[in-house]
């Protein structure tokens, strides 16, 4: 029997083990274009309704891409936590709960690793962000439940939870040579969690940590938020978001079509015949039915995740590029249809909720009694991070700290492990 720790991201899960006293963390896929391992499994599964199998990962992405027949599910961990827990969702012929779906998943990370240590894994720290739920309790009491009863069931034994950036933040301590004081910034596709650490080589294998941690904070906003603003003021304008009615000047379509379609865990919302009924309907109301008839085609089509997949990859490649194309041409080829999207529209759109992580961030600094020039190194980790306007900021509010780029997708899972060492050995 053995130990793991558990990342179960919103976008990318990994899991870790340990192996000859060391943390390891689990090669989980081949890359599909390069064959190299990746210790990283980004969260998704495709149901597929001709096999009626169910892959995961890069595979349940490709096999979605590709155009084989069923239905493509993302960023689960999102509903974790909100009011769509209790619901199902209802697949091919079977109405299935989020939390068997989430199971599925989890166990598929667990064999992925019992495979690869050749033996049964039943002890487990999973993380959690600081908040699954920013404004209820009572949710987020329920959530961190609903994962301990997920991995009670797919055959844990022994679990347990650390915050996510707590378990950055011993990952990050392996590698210090003298007392800091560190602030954790991890930002991933779902939440934007923080923590404020006394590290030191010393320090790093005491059991109880309880007075290092001087403050520990999160807030519900992360990379699918990012992928949402971005999606809502580019490419919906193509599925006609703006479109009036022919009899009611000024009033637009409804809007919460698009807010849906632009929101990786309520895209399957808009596969349902009452919403092509209603979008029928409504379109022949419409002054303009082309950008209708698009989006139309769109739901019809299951290509909701498409489009969301494609402004993500937008986002990311404007880290590089002062503007990129969204190519729409699987909707429409001749003439091709693209939406050109730059740097600014990415940076006006998410504004508003990136200024709310940075208040996030000092009321961290708030908590722990402390200001910028007190915090000797800021550490990052998670995909977010790597945004232009984060390191702007990191750069301009902490001046004299040092910054250190963490493993953006494994630093959070390494901790996991070592936490699990710390408890279960
Ligand atoms: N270069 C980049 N620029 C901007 N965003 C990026 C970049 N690379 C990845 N991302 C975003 O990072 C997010 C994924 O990060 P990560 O894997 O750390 O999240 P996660 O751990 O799954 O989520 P969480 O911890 O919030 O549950 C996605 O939203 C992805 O689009
Ligand atoms: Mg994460």
């Amino acid at each position: 029997m053995s130990l793991c720790g558990l990342d179960f991201g919103t976008s990318n899960s990994t899991i870790g083990v340990i192996q000859s006293d060391q943390a390891v963390m689990v090669p989980l896929e081949q890359h599909p274009i390069t064959g190299s391992p990746e210790t990283t499994l980004p969260s998704a599964l495709f149901f597929d309704f001709h096999s009626d199998e169910i892959s995961f990962g890069r595979k349940a992405i490709d096999s979605y891409t590709n155009g084989h027949f069923g239905r493509l599910l993302r960023s689960m961990k999102s509903i974790l936590g909100s009011s769509q827990m209790e619901e199902g969702t209802q697949i091919k012929t079977r109405k299935y709960l989020f939390s068997e779906i989430i199971a599925f998943f989890l166990t598929s990370l667990k064999e992925r690793a019992e495979s690869f240590c050749q033996q049964d894994i039943d002890s487990v720290v999973l993380g959690r962000p600081v908040h699954f739920n920013d404004h209820n309790a009572e949710l987020d009491r329920v959530a961190e439940e609903k994962l301990r009863t997920i991995a009670e069931s797919i055959g844990f034994k022994n679990i347990s939870f650390q915050h996510e950036p707590i378990a950055a933040a011993h990952d990050y301590e392996q590698q210090i040579k003298q007392e800091e004081i560190a602030l954790i910034i991890d930002m991933g596709g779902g939440t934007s969690d923080f923590t404020i650490f006394r590290l030191s080589p010393s320090l790093k294998n005491k059991a109880d940590r309880h007075d290092d941690i001087l403050a520990n904070h999160g807030i519900h906003i992360g990379g699918t938020d990012f992928d949402r603003h971005l999606s809502l003021a580019t490419v919906m304008n193509q599925f006609g978001m703006h479109v009036q009615y022919k009899d009611k000047p000024g009033v637009e379509m409804p809007k919460h079509f698009y807010v849906d379609l632009a929101t990786w865990h309520r895209i399957h919302l808009l596969y349902s015949r009452k919403t092509l009924w209603s979008l029928q309907d409504l379109r022949l109301r419409m002054a303009d039915t082309r950008p209708i008839d698009r989006l139309l085609k769109l739901i019809q089509q299951k290509d909701g995740h498409r489009l969301a997949a494609l402004v993500e990859q937008a986002k990311i490649d404007l880290s590089a590029l002062p503007q990129t194309d969204i190519s729409l041409a699987f909707l429409e080829e001749s003439p091709s249809l693209s939406c050109l999207v730059t740097g600014r529209q990415l940076s006006d759109a998410i504004d508003h909720d990136l200024q709310r992580v940075f208040h996030a961030i000092d009321e961290t600094l708030n908590q722990a009694e402390l200001k910028p020039g007190d915090i000797s190194t800021i550490f990052t980790t998670g995909g977010s991070t790597a945004l232009h306007a984060v390191d702007q900021y990191i750069r301009s509010r902490f001046p004299n700290a040092t910054c250190v780029q963490g493993d953006l997708f494994n630093s959070v899972g390494k901790g996991l492990v070592l936490e699990a060492q710390r408890r279960y050995c």
